[in-house]
């Protein structure tokens, strides 16, 4: 094989090559040459597509994806489901992981920007510890997100979001507390840990029945 052919090669008809090994002889019938470079771009595709997933910080793993999925999912689940910002409401859905796949991917696409890819805290507070600024109780959070703070420094999202957005992201950042991941440093007080959550509705339906 001696590389990619020449036009004149491939025209050729019925060349033999000069080996023979007992009456057996071969034609010099070269790889045609749509298919050398089909080989060499899927061979630079492999390297583009190596890179951009290895290394690209806009490329996505297949469990991103997925939860993405899933969370649109939910999300068109919400039809008739209305959630109320209130303290019992945020501290049950803590605890129900798909439901809080939705606040994950709010807290992704609308609030890294400031706090951080994990909630560390950027040019916003470190969500992951136990100091917080504007938040006393749990509901608080919500309070925050739908009207902001700080003269909108934190900017308020209740036109931006669904009102289960709000409730569901607030449980998702009620959930980093206690993560401790290195990041900007505590501000505010330490406020009491979160209460625990009430008591599952009767017959177990909590994961598909939310009401
Ligand atoms: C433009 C930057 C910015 C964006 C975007 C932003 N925040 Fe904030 N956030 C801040 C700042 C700054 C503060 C601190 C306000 C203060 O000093 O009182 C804050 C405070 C908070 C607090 C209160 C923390 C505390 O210690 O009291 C919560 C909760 C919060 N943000 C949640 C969110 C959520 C959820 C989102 C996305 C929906 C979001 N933020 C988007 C900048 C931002």
């Amino acid at each position: 094989m001696n590389g990619i052919p020449s036009e004149s090669a491939r025209n050729d008809v019925d060349v033999l090559l000069e080996h023979n090994y007992d009456g057996i002889q071969e034609y010099d019938n070269p790889t045609p040459g749509w298919w050398w470079w089909i080989f060499i771009a899927t061979f630079v595709f492999s390297v583009v597509y190596f890179i951009f997933f290895q290394f690209s910080p806009v490329s996505w793993t297949i469990h991103e994806s997925y939860d993405v999925a899933t969370a649109e999912l939910l999300r068109r689940q919400f039809g008739d489901l209305r959630l109320e910002p209130d303290e019992a409401t945020i501290l049950r859905y803590m605890n129900e992981p798909e439901w809080l796949l939705v606040g994950r991917s709010v807290f992704q696409g609308k609030c890294t920007q400031c706090h951080g890819r994990n909630g560390e805290g950027l040019v916003g507070p470190n969500m992951t510890d136990d100091h917080y600024k504007n938040v006393k109780k749990v509901s608080d959070i919500a309070q925050v997100i739908a009207n902001g703070a700080a003269n909108g420094a934190m900017p308020a999202h209740k036109n931006q979001l669904h009102p289960n957005e709000i409730v569901l992201t607030a449980s998702y950042i009620a959930s980093l507390r206690g993560m401790n991941l290195p990041g900007r440093a505590p501000e505010g007080e330490i406020i009491p840990p979160w209460p625990a959550p009430p008591a599952p509705p009767r017959n177990d339906q909590a994961t598909d029945e939310p009401r």
